[in-house]
Formats: structure tokens, sequence, C-alpha cells
């Protein structure tokens, strides 16, 4: 890409081990078809595609050959393009890890295995299969221009309560009570790929890798892992496309990105 030259040393993460509940298909998210491929391959081409990556490091469900084999699939193809003479762009080497029981321990996995020099590193999620190469461009740029961490964000669109579990008479009544209504213009609704410089993440794992059971479940994304450091983090723009597919409705809502009357022209800058 043009700002390759000023670019630190870039590795992606892109975590895949989980094992989908909630989307219910009874395997691993990362395999489950969209759009005629896996959601892992879709998530794979768009981060290739970005051109930012020197390393790709995936992080599978442990002792899953099938979506390893599909990662080295994917790493053969990269290589056959770049013997072709590619598009000028990077050509990133692809590892794969055994990911962890929480998305936490996938990322530590996929930090131990980066190449020595790398100066900046990107997670990304694999559910958000969809997510605009512009969207990795902004990160990568935060992170060029002296961001130490920056995530992706878009606006709430709903109003955001507070609640509490009722107790006492009012259980009869409804099960919860509202404690308090958020400002909805200071919230943003937090995606990936989330950019650190790498020491900064190193050092927020290091310290996470000792929480106990509660405090490791309420570990949703690694900025705030950075955030209890003290360090500032930068939000730069997401994209509504970015969905994680989580539910089945999530599913059909990236089906219908890739397949309905707009197709694959519907990227939103
Ligand atoms: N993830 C991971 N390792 C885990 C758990 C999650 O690498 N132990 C990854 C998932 O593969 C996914 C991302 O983290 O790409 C976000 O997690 P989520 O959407 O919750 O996916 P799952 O954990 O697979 O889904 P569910 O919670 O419904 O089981
Ligand atoms: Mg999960």
């Amino acid at each position: 890409m043009d700002s390759a030259s000023t670019t630190p040393v870039t590795a992606v993460i892109v975590v895949a081990a989980g094992s989908g509940q909630r989307l219910g298909y009874g395997m691993p998210k990362a395999k489950v078809p969209l759009g005629g491929d896996s959601i892992l391959t879709h998530a794979l081409r768009g981060v290739a595609a970005a051109g930012i990556a020197r390393q790709i490091c995936v992080a599978i469900p442990p002792g899953d050959e099938e979506l390893r084999d599909l990662c080295e699939a994917f790493a053969q193809d990269l290589n056959t393009e770049r013997q072709r003479g590619g598009d000028g762009g990077q050509f990133p080497v692809v590892t794969v890890v055994d990911g962890g029981a929480t998305r936490a321990e996938s990322v530590r996995a996929a930090l131990a295995a980066l190449l020595p020099d790398t100066v900046s590193v990107l997670v990304h999620d694999a559910a958000r299969a969809l997510t605009p190469e512009a969207v990795f461009h902004r990160v990568s740029h935060a992170l060029a221009a002296g961001a130490l961490a920056v995530i992706p964000v878009i606006p709430v669109v709903d109003t955001v309560k507070t609640v509490e579990a009722t107790t006492g008479d009012g259980a009869a009544i409804a099960p919860e009570l509202v404690t308090g209504t958020a400002a909805r213009e200071t919230l943003r609704a937090v995606q990936t790929p989330q950019g650190f410089e790498l020491a900064t993440l190193q050092r927020a794992h290091d310290a996470a890798a000792s929480f106990d059971a509660g405090q490791a479940a309420a570990v949703t994304d690694d900025a705030m892992l950075v955030e209890l450091l003290g360090v500032p983090v930068h939000a730069v723009r997401g994209a509504s496309q970015s969905l994680k597919i989580t539910t089945p409705l999530d599913l059909i809502i990236a089906e219908g990105l890739l397949e309905g009357p707009l197709g694959a022209r519907w990227v939103e800058g």
C-alpha cells in the first residue's frame, strides 16, 4: 500500500477459536457457511485485501484439523498470487495457533506466535467476516500516526438504560427496574479490528493472565485491558457492514449483504 514505508511492521491476529453457541449451528462459528464460503474464509480475505499485514495469525479451536487445513489452503492461495506478481500489496505469512477457552486466551496464544520484529498488531474477530478494507486502513493509519491503541466504533442508535433485578413486591410487576439512562451521544458500539502497539497489548494481556474467573469473564475486548493500564484508546469510524455474526439474524443480514440487490457493491466507506 502507499504508506508501506511509514507503516510499522504489522501483524493481524484473527480470533476464530469460539464455539458459536449463540449461532446454534453445532459447529465452530468459523466453519459456518456464508455466501458459499466459510465465515473464516471471508474474514481472512478481508484482512489480506486490506494489504496492511506482514503476518496473519489465526487462533482456531484446539485440534480442529479442518480449520487448520482451511488456513493452510488460504496461505497457499496467497503464495500462488505472490508468485504471479500480485498487485503490489503485501503478501502476509499465515500462522495458525490453537486458541484458548476464552477470547482473551486465544489472543494470548496468538501473541506468543508473532514474528519477532512485529511493532503493531490488529486483533480482529473472525465473526466480523465482512469488515470493509477502509476500517482496517483507518485503524492502521491511527497507529502509524502514533496511537498506542485504537478501536473502530459506530454510534449507538438505541437509547441505552441500566437496570437491576427487581426485588420484593416489584418482582410481581416486571423482572427488572431501570436505574438510569446513558447519554446516547457519548456512547459508541465497539467493533474490531482493534489496533495496538504490540508492547502495550502484550503488557495488558500479561496483567490479565492472572485475573480470577469473574474478572476474566468480564473481558469482552482487548481495548478494555489497555484502558486498565491507563493508556489512551483512540476511536475511529467503524462500519455497520462490520457486524459481528453472533445470532441467526446476524447471519441472515450478512447473507443479505453479499447476495441482496446491492450485493458486493454495498460497501460502506
Ligand atoms: N473467540 C476465540 N476464542 C474463544 C472465544 C471466542 O477466538 N475461546 C473468538 C470467536 O471465534 C469470534 C470472536 O472471538 O471470532 C468473538 O466471539 P463470539 O462472537 O462470542 O464467538 P463465539 O464465542 O464463537 O460465539 P458464542 O459466544 O455464541 O459461543
Ligand atoms: Mg463467545
